[in-house]
C-alpha cells in the first residue's frame, strides 16, 4: 500500500489520478489533496477517498469548505502555505504534483525537501527552476517520475539502457488544435476554436500552450533537466496521431519508442506503480484500425513557441523561468479575449528580450524573475491595440 498525495485533485491530471486509486483501493491510500477554488469538486473528493489534510487557494474557498465538510474528520488550511505544507506532511511516499503552472513551484519543492517521490505532470517548475529541483532530489533521496506522456515514454524508453548510449530524445508532438492553419487563418482564432485539442482533454491552460507549440518548448526544458541531456539532443517531431509518444535514439542508431492510444491514465499509473506496470481496463491499441501513422518537422514561422523553449535553454539561469511567466500571462490574456493568438508568442518574445537573465541560486531568483516577467509581460499585454 502507497501512501500518496495528490497536489491539484481537482484538475484533470488529478482527477486522473484518483480514478486510478478508486481502480486499486488496495494498492494506493490518499492522504492529502490541494485544489484551487473547485470547492464542489474538493468536498465530494473528501467524502470519497478520507484524506487527513486538504489546502486551498484562499481563505474564503476554506471557510466554505470548512462548512461543508462539518464533522468529518480532516484538516483544511489555504493559502500557497497551507498547500506546502500539505504537500510535506508526513506519512506519503509519492506526491502527485499536478497544479498547473508556477503555483506549483513551491509545493513541489516542499514535497521533495521532506523526502516523498515525486511524480511530476507539472512540468512548469521544471522549467523555471529544473536545475535547483534534480539537486534537491539528488540531496534528499527524491526521484521524479515523469507523468508527461512525452517523458514518460522516454523514461519508458529508456529503461534497462545505459544513458551514455543514448544519441538523442525524441519528443512527439500533436501539433495541437491549430496545426492546419495558415499564418493568417491564426491571426483571427478565438479561444474555443484553440481549445479543440484533437487527442487529448486536459486542461485550458496545457491545451493552448499544445496549439501554440509552446507545450513542446516546455517541455524540452523539462526533459533536459529531467534527463540531464542538452538541448542540443532533444528533437521534435510532428506526429498528429499521438500514438507514439516519444522515441529515444541510441549511438547505434537504433531507435527505441513506446506508443499507446492517448490515455493519461497510463503514464500516471506508470509513474504511481513503478516499477510495477498496473493492469488498467483500458481499450488496447489496435495498429490496424490506425493504419498508418504521419510524421512531419515542426513549422517554427507558424508556431514561434517552440524555439523560444530551446532558446531559453541556450541562455539559460532565469529565462526559462521568464518565458514561462510571460506564457502564463499570454495565455490567461488570450483567453480573456485581450489579445490575439499570435500575439501570446510576441509577448513572450518581448518579455524575454527585456529579460537579463542570471543565474539561478535558489528558490528566490526563480520566485523573483517569475514576477519580474508577469508584470513585464502583463505591461505589454495591455500596450497592445485593443
Ligand atoms: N491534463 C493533461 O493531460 C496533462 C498532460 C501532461 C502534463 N500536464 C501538466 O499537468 C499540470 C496540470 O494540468 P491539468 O491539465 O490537470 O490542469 P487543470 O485541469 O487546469 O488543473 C489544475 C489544478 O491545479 C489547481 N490550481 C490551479 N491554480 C492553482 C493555484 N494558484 N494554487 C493551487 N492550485 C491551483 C486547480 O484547482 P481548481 O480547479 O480547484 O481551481 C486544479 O486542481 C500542468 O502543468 C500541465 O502542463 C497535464
Amino acid at each position: 500500500m502507497k501512501t500518496i498525495i495528490i497536489l491539484g485533485s481537482t484538475g484533470s491530471i488529478g482527477t486522473n489520478t484518483l480514478d486510478i486509486v478508486q481502480r486499486f483501493p488496495e494498492e494506493f491510500r490518499v492522504i492529502g489533496l490541494t485544489a484551487g477554488g473547485n470547492i464542489e469538486k474538493l468536498e465530494e473528493q473528501i467524502r470519497q477517498f478520507k484524506p487527513r489534510a486538504v489546502a486551498v487557494s484562499t481563505e474564503a474557498s476554506a471557510i466554505e469548505l470548512k462548512r461543508r465538510c462539518t464533522g468529518l474528520p480532516v484538516d483544511i488550511v489555504y493559502g500557497e502555505d497551507g498547500i506546502a505544507r500539505v504537500a510535506a506532511m508526513p506519512g506519503a511516499e509519492l506526491v502527485i504534483s499536478a497544479i498547473v503552472g508556477a503555483a506549483g513551484l513551491v509545493p513541489t519543492l516542499a514535497a521533495i525537501r521532506s523526502g516523498k517521490h515525486i511524480a511530476l505532470a507539472n512540468k512548469e517548475p521544471m522549467v523555471m527552476a529544473g536545475k535547483l529541483m534534480q539537486e534537491e532530489a539528488r540531496k534528499h533521496q527524491v526521484r521524479i517520475f515523469p507523468v508527461d506522456s512525452e517523458h514518460s515514454a522516454i523514461f519508458q524508453s529508456l529503461e534497462g539502457h545505459r544513458l551514455q548510449d543514448v544519441r538523442r530524445l525524441i519528443l512527439t508532438a500533436s501539433g495541437g488544435a491549430l496545426w492546419t492553419l495558415s499564418k493568417e487563418e491564426l491571426r483571427d482564432v478565438i479561444p474555443e476554436r484553440a481549445l479543440q485539442h484533437p487527442n487529448w482533454k486536459m486542461g485550458s491552460k496545457i491545451t493552448i500552450d499544445s496549439a501554440t507549440l509552446m507545450n513542446k518548448g516546455l517541455e524540452v526544458v523539462e526533459a533536459r533537466w529531467l534527463f540531464d541531456i542538452p538541448e542540443s539532443r532533444i528533437d521534435v517531431l510532428v506526429h498528429r496521431e499521438s500514438i507514439i509518444h516519444s522515441l529515444v535514439e541510441y549511438e547505434d542508431r537504433s531507435m527505441i519508442a513506446q506508443l499507446g492510444l492517448p490515455d493519461m491514465r497510463t503514464p500516471i499509473s506508470y509513474a504511481m506503480g513503478y516499477p510495477e506496470r498496473m493492469p488498467l481496463d483500458l481499450p488496447s491499441l489496435d495498429l490496424t484500425e490506425i493504419g498508418k501513422l504521419t510524421f512531419s518537422k515542426p513549422d517554427h514561422d507558424r508556431f514561434p513557441c517552440l524555439r523560444l523553449g530551446y532558446e531559453s535553454l541556450r541562455i539559460g539561469g532565469t529565462m526559462p523561468a521568464a518565458m514561462n511567466a510571460a506564457n502564463e500571462v499570454a495565455v490567461e490574456a488570450f483567453l480573456n479575449g485581450g489579445i490575439r493568438f499570435v500575439e501570446i508568442a510576441d509577448v513572450i518574445r518581448s518579455t524575454m528580450d527585456a529579460h537579463a537573465a542570471r543565474e539561478i541560486r535558489g528558490l528566490d531568483d526563480a520566485l523573483e524573475t517569475d514576477r519580474w516577467a508577469r508584470e513585464k509581460a502583463d505591461a505589454l499585454v495591455h500596450a497592445l491595440p485593443h
